[in-house]
């Protein structure tokens, strides 16, 4: 069943120089997760944060600590953003051939386990983990950077999803990420998302901003 909305920030959207601080300002502003996009270089063209800036960042709020692993090969530090502070560990389904193994190795650490879909990829590719994962990510650009616009052939994906997890009858956070914003936000809620990550949307504006475009994007006036 399609749970209340809640909003997901993406912390690559924040202010480097001061993230602390900002990850706070977006929690007290009523952001429900922290997303936490981990790039290497390899799976995705860019590079940004490990489980050092996750663990640095965990005393300033309790929220949930949503980590995207767009990295490969993810097993070997699985146990170090557990170990940090993360929460929700999601990994790429295209990042290796045995990602069932990592999805297990998530949930042994006691921590809720992401499976996420490029936007090539087609639902069936999580049809043999719909007993194992906590949420299914559908990537609404190619990952890799902040601020794309929104790949509309991907809202035919989210409502598939939709059916698979209400057909499992478990409960499984259905995200969508890139380039959600107050125009495509209702768009993806109507498909049957539960979870909007927005890291240009969420973050724009500054700190007296945030609460706003959180309210927004959750479809609240
Ligand atoms: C892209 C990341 C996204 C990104 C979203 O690879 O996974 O989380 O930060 O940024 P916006 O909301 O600006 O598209
Ligand atoms: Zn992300």
């Amino acid at each position: 069943m399609q749970k209340p909305v809640r909003i997901a920030p993406s912390i690559l959207s924040g202010d480097f120089a001061r993230l602390g601080e900002d990850v706070r300002d977006i929690a007290e502003a009523g952001a429900d997760y922290i997303h936490i996009d981990v790039m290497d270089g390899h799976f995705v063209p860019n590079l940004t944060i490990g489980p050092m800036v996750v663990r640095a960042l965990r005393p300033y709020t309790d929220k949930v600590f949503d980590c995207h692993l767009m990295i490969a090969p993810a097993d070997p530090y699985i146990a170090g953003f557990a170990e940090a502070g993360a929460d929700i560990i999601t990994v790429h389904a295209e990042a290796g051939a045995h990602v069932h193994r990592t999805i297990q190795l998530i949930k042994s650490l006691g921590k809720r386990a992401g499976i996420a879909l490029n936007p090539a990829t087609g639902a069936e590719a999580v049809t043999h983990l719909m007993d194992m994962v906590d949420l299914i990510l559908v990537m609404s650009v190619n990952p890799g950077f902040g601020g794309q616009g929104f790949i509309s052939s991907q809202l035919e994906k989210i409502a598939t999803l939709r059916e698979m997890i209400d057909t499992s009858g478990r409960d499984i956070d259905l995200e969508v990420d890139g380039g959600v914003n107050d125009e495509t936000a209702p768009q993806v809620i109507a498909a049957g998302a539960d979870v909007l990550v927005a890291g240009t949307a969420g973050f724009r504006g500054g700190k007296a901003a945030y609460a706003g475009n959180i309210r927004r994007l959750r479809g609240h006036a």
